[in-house]
């Protein structure tokens, strides 16, 4: 696989005006960045929606004006970390967050890739805190409890990501290696490819600007890095589609679990 230039990996399609030549880019690195995939106004939906949670619950606790949303909710996870945890649960109902994986953006891709019975497996918020390792993912592929082997996903930024929070690292054409059956270690979180297979590859890192969105083949071995900045969270939304159509498990086959380990 020959490496490619970082700029030529970060080129992003604009939903509306290049869709087959981003489909083509996809089938050939396993991954391409959107923008206006995701309506500005949706994005704006969900922030105002964190935004409200995030002060009701501040203002119970605490009485100072002056802090960002971020400061709010890192003051209140370094208060009691259920805080956090309880909001990160609740978030995931709000309809502004439902809402966003009934875009026909996401059915008009799975259209062209033949995704043809699409079921919305999972619709998270992500938040990724300062300095929070816990969460982090070591690279993977996005494999663990999937019942289709068609299965796609999507990481749009909620907020502008800066260098210093964190990007997603991912390994162009790394989808071409099929599934691994993934690793687990005892001190581990999560299960995770073993690096054998990715330290040839180029691993490139990606930044994306409030409202891009990365869409990547459930083999492409990615994972994202720690978020040093002083007080900005790493808002994401993450969104996966399987294939009914494509499901052994609906034919009583269970051999999915041989990917689904740990975490
Ligand atoms: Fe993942």
């Amino acid at each position: 696989m020959k490496k490619k230039s970082l700029k030529y990996y970060k080129k992003v399609f604009d939903f509306n005006k290049n869709f087959s030549k981003s489909i083509t880019f996809y089938k050939k690195y396993g991954f391409v960045i959107y923008k206006n995939l995701i309506g500005k106004n949706h994005i704006q939906e969900i922030n105002f929606d964190l935004r409200k949670i995030i002060s009701q619950q501040y203002f119970k606790y605490f009485s100072d004006t002056k802090t960002t949303t971020d400061e709010k909710l890192i003051k209140l996870s370094k208060k009691n970390d259920k805080f956090r945890e309880r909001i990160y649960k609740i978030i995931q109902d709000l309809p502004s967050n439902k809402r966003l994986c009934l875009n026909k953006n996401f059915y008009k891709i799975c259209k062209s890739l033949k995704l043809n019975a699409p079921t919305i497996k999972s619709n998270q918020i992500r938040m990724d805190l300062p300095f929070s390792e816990k969460f982090l993912i070591p690279p993977h592929q996005e494999i663990k409890g999937t019942k289709s082997d068609n299965l796609i996903f999507f990481i749009t930024a909620l907020t502008k990501t800066t260098k210093d929070m964190g990007a997603i690292s991912l390994y162009p054409e790394s989808f071409k290696l099929g599934p691994l059956i993934p690793n687990t270690k005892k001190d581990k979180r999560y299960q995770f490819v073993n690096p054998k297979y990715f330290k040839n590859l180029s691993n490139e890192k990606f930044n994306l600007q409030k409202g891009e969105t990365i869409f990547l083949n459930m083999y492409t071995i990615h994972g994202s890095n720690k978020n040093v900045s002083e007080k900005k969270i790493r808002w994401s939304s993450i969104i996966r589609f399987e294939d009914f159509s494509r499901m052994p498990y609906l034919d009583l086959n269970d051999e999915y679990l041989k990917y689904d380990l740990k975490g």
